[in-house]
């Protein structure tokens, strides 16, 4: 994708192998900055302070990650230390424990002076598939989109925190159809929901906006009335984990969505890659779901009127909080998933059907 026109990457490895590069999240739409990640820690640090964030783009930070600890040091237990400490990071998205299982696998058996050059292409091949996988969602959904096309003439989908290329390495999830039905010249405006705490709808109407795709920001709460209301002919999320029947863990809210969507007849479409499914996760209720700073909810984070960034406290000290991040839809209220390899039911046969290596039955 383009920022200020300018073609790029969400993680790239700097020239000489002794760093990542990252866009630092934390700081859009406000701002636009580049962070230097030079040592596992870094990378762990960043993906817990979400400046780099979104299921797949952490399964690719992390494998990064790996790729740094082993230019420092490559024996077993540095590999397995990386791991550990990369894996300890963010427990909902699974594309973060798929990238390290893979890379783990890879390094293992290699003698340890041949690790660091391994690494740092294993990495790389991830991104580059990444990128791939991302790209197709795009063409499979934009079939799906197109046929929900409504008497406007005009594509209006809803979406919920960021599963665009920010989320990933590029092209997006959720957004990847959106970004093709632009490109192939559709009319498309997309409704962008907030998504508190963390606001990641800014990101996603920060870079719909750097496309050009026409969009209109909602607080969540306005979900239920649009969609009640008619005229929107999808709401498309994306995700940080799919169990094996079908159900998806995704940011806090989608559910709600969901459950919007399913009262007003409106399709509800989840599109993620392959590394996003857990065929050993049985279904929903074995997500585990990351609780996050009850600070996330306290403080406000903003510019202020001299556009310099600032943080307001919302709510007084003391007050009880709970911050789940993410929640599970269950799979009856998901019309289809979109994945690199087509379109399926959200159930375990209809995952199959695209992963039909996947049954040992
Ligand atoms: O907590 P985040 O911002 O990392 O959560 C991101 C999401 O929930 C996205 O919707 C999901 O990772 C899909 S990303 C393509």
């Amino acid at each position: 994708m383009r920022v200020n026109g300018m073609p790029m990457r969400t993680i790239w490895p700097v020239a000489g192998r002794f760093a990542v590069e990252v866009i630092d999240q934390t700081v859009l739409p406000h701002r636009y900055e580049v962070l230097r990640l030079a040592s596992v820690e870094d990378v762990a640090r960043a993906i817990c302070g979400m400046q780099v964030r979104g299921a797949p783009l952490i399964g690719v930070a992390a494998a990064y990650g790996v790729a740094l600890a082993m230019t420092r040091r490559a024996d077993d237990a540095a590999l397995l230390a990386a791991v550990e400490r990369l894996a300890a990071t963010r427990p909902t998205a699974v594309n973060l424990r798929w990238a390290l299982a893979r890379v783990q696998h890879f390094l293992l058996p290699l003698s340890p002076d041949l690790r660091a050059e391994a690494a740092w292409r294993e990495a790389a091949r991830i991104a580059d598939e990444d990128v791939e996988q991302c790209r197709r969602i795009g063409q499979h959904g934009l079939r799906l989109l197109r046929s929900r096309i409504g008497a406007s003439g005009r594509l209006e989908v809803m979406t919920h925190c960021n599963a665009g290329w920010l989320a990933t390495v590029d092209c997006g999830t959720a957004l990847a159809p959106v970004y093709a039905a632009f490109d192939a010249g559709l009319e498309v405006h997309v409704w962008v929901s907030e998504t508190r705490p963390r606001n990641q709808g800014l990101l996603t109407a920060w870079e719909l906006a750097q496309h050009g795709v026409p969009h209109t920001l909602i607080v969540d709460n306005a979900a239920g009335l649009l969609l009640a209301r008619g005229g929107i002919d999808a709401v498309i999320v994306g995700a940080d984990r799919i169990a094996a029947n079908g159900d998806v863990a995704n940011k806090i809210g989608s559910y709600l969505k969901a459950l919007a969507a399913s009262a007003a007849g409106v399709p509800f479409l989840v599109a993620a890659p392959r590394s996003t499914i857990d065929f050993a996760c049985p279904n929903g209720a074995a997500i585990p779901i990351e609780e996050r700073s009850a600070d996330e909810l306290r403080l406000v984070h903003g510019c202020d009127a001299a556009g310099v960034a600032a943080r307001l406290r919302q709510l007084p000290l003391g007050e009880a909080v709970v911050n789940p991040a993410f929640d599970v839809t269950p799979a009856r209220l998901i019309e289809a998933l979109i994945s690199e390899r087509g379109c399926c039911p959200a159930s375990r046969e209809g995952l199959l059907t695209l992963y039909p290596e996947e049954r040992h039955d």
